[in-house]
Order: C-alpha cells, then structure tokens, then sequence
C-alpha cells in the first residue's frame, strides 16, 4: 500500500485549517452565537478554544504523527484496549458527513440559482420550498458527496492538499468585501452590538451558563475539526520535520478569525432585515440572498460568495471522508478507489433521513428532535466530547503528557507544564462535567 504524504509542512497547514473552516465557522458559528447570547457566548467560546482546543489538537497530531496510522489502530498502537476511542471518531466523522452532505447540497443548489439568475423574491420561502422537497436536496447532496468523493480519491497530496492551498486567501478577501457591504446596511450596526458587545442578562441562572457551555465546547470542537479523528488521520501523513506547534496556533487563529469574520458578515444582514438571530440553521440561507439582492452585482456576489461556502465545505468534508477512507483502505486492504465509492454512498444513504427531516419527515422525531437535530446531537454532544475525552486520557495518562509533549516538540518548560495540567485534569474535568450536564439535560 502507497504511504500517503503531505508534499510540505504549508499544504499540511492548509489542509488542517480546511479542516477546521468549513460550514461550522459560516454556518454554524452565527447562529449558534445568536442562539447563545451573542458575544458572552464569543468570550467562553474564545477561552474554550484556548484551554481544550489547542491541547487537544497538539494531542490527536502526535499520535497521528508517531503511529502513522488511522484512528483505531493509532490509539490502539498506544494501548491494546484503547482502540474504541479513534471508534469515536469513526463513527463521529460518519455521523457528521451525513448531515453535512445535506447543507453542501443545500449550498450548490444556492450557487446555481445565483449563477443562473433565479428570482429569490421571498429568501424565507424560497428557503424552505427547496429544503422540504423530497428529491432535489437529494440529488444537490449526492453532487456534494460525489465530488468530495472524487477529490479524495485522487490522494492526500494530490487531491486534498492542492483544493486547499487555493480556497482560503479567496474566502477571506470574499467575506471582507460583504463585511463592508453588511456594515452600510440600515440597521445592521445593531448585530455588530449584538455580536460584539457582551449582554451578561443572557447568563441569569445557573442553567443558562451551562447551556452556553455546553453549546461552546461542542462548537469548539466542531470548529477545529476535533474527536473526530480528522488530526490523527491528517498528522499520519504528515513529516517527522514539520512543526506541529506553529500549526496549533495558526489552525485555531485562521479559524477563529473566520468565525468571527463570518458573525461580522451574517448578523448585520440579520438584524436589517430583522431576521430573529435565533433563526437557526437556515440563517445564512435567508439572510444573504437578501443582501445580495440589494446590491449592484449582487448575483455575482452572490455566486462567488457560495462558491467559496462551497470550498470551505468541501475541504471540511474532505477531512472526514478521509478518516472514514484510511480507516477502510488500513482495515480490508481494498484500494483508495472502491472505498472511496463505498463510503461516499454510505454518508449518501444516511444523509437521507436527515434530508427527509426538512420536509416529509418533519413530524418524526426521536428522544424530541427530528433527524438532522438527533445526528447534530449525537455528533457534537455525544462522539465528539467522548472522543476528546478519550485522546485526553490516552495522552495524559496511558502514553503520558511527556511523550505527548516530546512527540510534538514542545519545547519550553512553562509550555510542557501547563500541557500536562490540561490534558491529565482541566480538560478531562471539564469534558466530564459538561457531558454529564448535557445527559441530565440541565
Ligand atoms: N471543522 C469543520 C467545520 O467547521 C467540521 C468538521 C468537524 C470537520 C470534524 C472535520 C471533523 O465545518
């Protein structure tokens, strides 16, 4: 079998940071944020990233890098008994393509209408028209998936590497110039406030804390990409002379930036054209078809802006299937080809129901939500927090914070320290704790 690699320690970093931005910083992040109390929710969600992020992304790239393989057998090289942890992963990298695929569809069905010039008059029920059909988010989530598909299977430097060197500087340059459109907009300084400006009245009981807590950490680790294997798989390709703690800074800056970036875009819009900024998953959908609408060029803008929501998605996505692929390819020994197929029609099928949920099988609900929320809840609250919690002990305890620390060559005293302290308690204390909240459904 080929060993696949990274062609340099730059496409590594870009593949990482594609990772980490995808849907969850533009999608996600916005409206979570408004659901969650605007920027109280920013502050706990920034010293999150800063206390578990950064030490458990260094923790999965090492035992990528030192085992060189995929999720199971890396934690399972480190300890016989230990395998289920990267199990978390596999599976979590499932769960989250599946819904995933639906919103990629979502967002090509977006970038055509904008191409072709469709009227969206009514964004709302131009929205929720096309999510509740039956047959065409399933045909736009099946084109999301075959390409992602197509991708991968062309390999690690080749495919994955190459799509996201591109991407990024052009997200970036796109989101600026609609920053400074949404910031002209009447009214849209009142969702800078909203972002920006912390209202504690949103954290009044006990249970409101945990609530944002909760609704953090899970965004944490959604965001950059974590428990879901995605580092161990990425740091197995990655060279014995890259740096790994240059790339646990930039990941999470470039990824923090984007999320804000993208508050900064959606919520004006938001509140212009007074959107409640707890609308949910369909925020972006709704909002920014009504910009674009308003201004000179806006189908252009319009058809850039959801191309490069599509890279961003692509290039999350990617991340994911190739857990699911290394995890196959190491495991059957059949090649990158078929089991690219095989998992990519695989996250179809299970996309399925969480397609139906936006429309037919709306009215089916399993413990009170309907399928996308019920895959939402099982990947963010459930595999991922169990998953970081599983690298946390594996690397504190098992393989031990100074492997871990030497591993990923970090060097100073102070740093080493404070890896240990969080990666043996805080982190693991923290997990813990807000898993268990989450299950009692405080
Ligand atoms: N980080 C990606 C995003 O923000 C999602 C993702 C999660 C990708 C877990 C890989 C693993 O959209």
């Amino acid at each position: 079998m080929k060993q696949e690699k990274w062609s340099s320690e730059f496409g590594f970093l870009m593949a990482a940071a594609g990772s980490a931005v995808g849907l969850g910083n533009i999608w996600k992040f916005p409206y979570i944020a408004g659901q969650n109390g605007g920027a109280v929710f920013i502050i706990i969600y920034l010293l999150l990233m800063l206390v578990l992020g950064v030490p458990v992304l260094l923790s999965e790239m090492a035992i990528g890098r030192s085992t060189g393989k995929n999720p199971v057998d890396a934690c399972r090289a480190i300890s016989k008994k230990c395998g289920f942890i990267g199990g978390f992963g596999i599976m979590g990298a499932f769960v989250i393509l599946a819904y995933y695929c639906v919103i990629g569809g979502w967002i090509i069905k977006y970038l055509t209408s904008f191409l072709l010039g469709s009227r969206i008059d009514s964004a709302a029920e131009y929205f929720s028209d096309f999510t509740s059909g039956s047959v065409s988010p399933l045909i736009y989530a099946l084109v999301f998936i075959a390409v992602c598909g197509t991708i991968v299977l062309r390999g690690v430097s080749g495919g994955i590497e190459k799509i996201s060197r591109i991407f990024m500087p052009a997200l970036i340059f796109m989101m600026l110039l609609l920053i400074v459109k949404a910031l002209t907009l009447e009214g849209g300084a009142d969702g800078i406030k909203f972002f920006l400006l912390p209202d504690f009245s949103h954290i009044s009981s006990i249970g409101d804390f945990f609530r944002i807590l909760i609704n953090a950490m899970g965004q944490v680790f959604f965001s950059l990409s974590l428990g879901m294997g995605t580092l161990i798989t990425y740091g197995a390709y990655l060279d014995k002379s890259a740096s790994m703690t240059r790339a646990a800074v930039y990941i999470p800056m470039i990824d923090f930036v984007i999320a804000l970036l993208a508050g900064l875009m959606v919520l004006p819009a938001v509140f212009a054209y007074d959107i409640p900024p707890q609308a949910g998953s369909g925020m972006i959908f709704i909002a920014l078809p009504q910009v674009f609408g308003e201004i000179s060029g806006g189908r252009i803008f319009g058809a850039v802006f959801f191309l490069l929501v599509l890279f961003a998605a692509i290039t999350s996505a990617i991340s994911l299937l190739e857990v699911l692929i290394s995890f196959v390819v190491q495991k059957t020994g059949i090649g990158r080809k078929i089991s690219a197929a095989v998992c990519s029609l695989a996250v179809f099928a299970a996309g399925i129901p969480v397609s139906l949920s936006f429309g037919r099988w709306s009215g089916i609900s399993l413990f009170g939500m309907n399928f996308f929320d019920l895959m939402n809840f099982i990947s963010d609250n459930l595999l991922m927090p169990l998953g970081a919690l599983g690298i946390c002990l594996l690397c504190g305890y098992i393989w031990g914070a100074k492997s871990v620390a030497d591993e990923a060559d970090i060097k100073s005293g102070a740093s080493r320290a404070l890896y240990r302290i969080v990666i043996r308690y805080a982190a693991p204390v923290m997990i813990a704790v807000i898993f268990v909240t989450t299950l009692l459904g405080l």
